[in-house]
Formats: structure tokens, sequence, C-alpha cells
């Protein structure tokens, strides 16, 4: 059978996005008129309740949750936003990196879309995606302006990144290990606190007192742009085997976690801001709905250069939503023919 090539006549004005790639199922139409990009809705159905029990993610149950989702969620997404799939002019998707078997859930689903409604298919590296979130019901004059230099602190990645163009980076450098993200999941497990860990601790560290319990900050004097968190989360388990933890010591021992990994990411960004003599910084991915992280980059970018412009999504665009994702799609080619859309769970932000 010969492929099935759709074309694109126009830029597209409606496009509805779809994100699978871990334990979220999630659909976002997104509207742009007047180079403003309008949220016309935005579901997220989490299998998060599930995996609290394994202290993280299982990708089997979370792919099944997927498939239950998946067609109600994007049912919402259009019954919210009061549109037909007709009226779409485009479908943003998730194409990595991930869990395979949601990715292919999400992947799988909006090819099909695609086919059937004859819509132009645009697959979108969640990484990328996650710094739209930035674009999102902004005046144009409250956009990013390239270039700048992205910090994206997720659960799976911790990347420096210098953009240039839509589409167009260098990458500055990222963490050899654990990511931001998981060494807060990861440190949480080690502390019995429910998954995802990063708002538990960000919570408990709110009463605590950071400098009782001492933390190492690992390559905070190497002169790269690398992070490294797995030395952390170590130090964090021997603490907690040699000392005498009771539930009174968490939030010190959060507010200690907690103000090392801020320390890690901002002293980066610094060394970034000033290397690349930088004029915007635009931040993306979960972690970055940590105040903590917000009011310490803009306090340590201000003493680099008080005139540097700092982007931060809400907190609710900051974790994985498809609204990020159709957002992208406004800046992202199609491709021609959908069917030659894999789902890909090991993209990267590296080429
Ligand atoms: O971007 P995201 O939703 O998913 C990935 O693409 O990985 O990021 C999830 C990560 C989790 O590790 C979670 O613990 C962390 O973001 N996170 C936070 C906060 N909210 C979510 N970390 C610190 N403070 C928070 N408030
Ligand atoms: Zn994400």
């Amino acid at each position: 059978m010969p492929p099935k090539i759709i074309t694109m006549s126009n830029q597209p004005k409606i496009i509805l996005g779809i994100e699978s790639s871990c334990d979220e199922t999630a659909c976002a139409i997104c509207l742009k008129e007047n180079n403003q990009i309008k949220l016309l809705s935005s579901i997220v159905a989490s299998s998060q309740s599930i995996h609290i029990k394994y202290g993280g993610v299982v990708p089997e149950q979370a792919a099944r949750e997927q498939v239950k989702s998946i067609i109600p969620v994007i049912t919402e997404a259009l019954d919210q936003a009061n549109l037909k799939l007709a009226k779409i002019d485009a479908i943003a998707i998730t194409q990595g990196p991930g869990l395979i078997g949601s990715l292919l859930v999400g992947v799988e689903t909006a090819k099909t879309l695609s086919l059937i409604w004859n819509k132009p298919l645009i697959p979108v590296n969640h990484l990328i995606g996650h710094f739209y979130a930035n674009w999102i019901d902004k005046d144009p004059s409250q956009q990013p302006k390239f270039s700048f230099l992205g910090l994206l602190v997720s659960g799976g990645h911790s990347d420096l990144v210098l953009f240039k163009a839509h589409g167009k980076y260098d990458y500055l450098g990222g963490t050899r290990d654990d990511a931001a993200g998981e060494c807060f999941d990861k440190c949480a497990r080690i502390l019995n606190l429910p998954y995802p860990g990063g708002p538990q601790i960000s919570k408990l560290a709110a009463s605590g007192e950071s400098t009782r319990f001492k933390l190492p900050r690992p390559m905070m004097r190497s002169n790269d742009l690398d992070f490294s968190f797995s030395g952390l989360k170590t130090a964090v388990l021997n603490l907690v085997d040699s000392t005498q933890i009771s539930d009174k010591d968490l939030p010190d021992i959060c507010a200690a976690i907690e103000t090392a990994i801020i320390d890690s990411l901002v002293n980066k960004v610094v060394l970034a801001a000033k290397k690349y003599n930088i004029e915007q910084l635009v931040v993306a991915g979960g972690v970055a709905a940590n105040s903590k992280l917000r009011s310490s980059l803009e306090r340590e970018i201000a003493k680099v250069n008080p005139a540097i412009k700092i982007f931060i999504p809400s907190p609710i665009l900051c974790t994985d939503n498809a609204a990020m994702i159709a957002a992208a799609g406004f800046f992202t080619e199609p491709v021609k023919d959908p069917l030659q859309v894999e789902a890909n769970p090991s993209l990267s932000l590296l080429r």
C-alpha cells in the first residue's frame, strides 16, 4: 500500500497535543492567534496513585493505564474546548523519550487519528516540549526570545542547552548519572516518603533547617556544565543507615537534600550564564515547580546581571502535560507520512 501523504496547507491555528511518555496520559488543545498561544483545554490523567505503593513507576502498569485513559482523555479535551476533531488543524505527539509501552499508546493513537481524519502529524521530543510551556498564554512581549539559556530539570533529565532558534540549539552539559528529579524521588524512597518525591521533600523541607545535616554537592568546582546527583543519593542512604533517624528529623533532612540539589543546579546555571553572557534563562521540567529553586535562580541570576530575564512556567505546566506538546507543535515540522513516526524511548537532547 502506498504511504498516505498528509500535507499542511497553512500554518496551523488549532493543534491537539497528546502526551503519554510515562505515568500521565494527557491531551490538550491550543489555539494560535496574533502570535499568542492560548490554552483551550488541558486534561491530565495520572496513574501515580497505582505506583505509590511500589515507590516508583511500574512500566507495565503505566502502559496498561495509558490504554484505559487515552480515548477518554482526548474526548474530554475536545469537549472542554467545545470542538470536534474535524476542527483541529494538526496533531502533535510526544515521540520520546520515555517508557516504550506508554509512548506506543500515544503514538499509535495519534497516527490513527491523523490518518482517519487527514490531519498532519507533528512528532515532538518531550524534552524540547517542556520548554514550550513557557509560550502558553503569554503575550508575545512576554514570550522567550532567542537566543536563551535553557535549563531542563525533570524526573529523567537535567540538561543545560543554548537555544538559538526553534529547533536549533547547542547542548552545553547535563547529568552524568541521576537527574535532579530522580534524586528527589530516590531520596524520598530512602526516607519512606511517597512517590513522586520532589513535592514531598519540598513540603517537609519548608519547616526544616538545611544546615543540620551535611550533604555533598558533587562537581561544584568542575569547570564544565555537567551535574552529578548519584553521590547525594548515596550520602542520604549512608546518613539514614548510620544515624538514628526519627520522623522529627525528616524536615531537616529534606531541607538538606533540597538545598544540596538546588545549590548544584544553580551553581552550573550561574556558570553558564556568565560563560555565554546570556540575556534570558528559560527553565522547564517537573523540578521547576519547586518554589525554592525558582527563588534561588532569581536571586543568583540577578547577581550575575539583574537585566537577565527568567522564564519559568506555572507549576501545573512544569510537570508532564500535553499543552506543552501542542505548543511545541506550532514550531515543529509535521511529517509527510504519519506511518513513519515511531515511538523512540531513547530520544535525547544530544545530537
Ligand atoms: O517533567 P516531569 O513531570 O516528568 C518527566 O519528564 O520526568 O518531572 C517529574 C519530576 C519528578 O522527579 C518529581 O519528583 C519532580 O519532577 N517534581 C518536583 C516538584 N514537583 C515535581 N521536584 C521538586 N519540587 C517539586 N515541587
Ligand atoms: Zn517530562
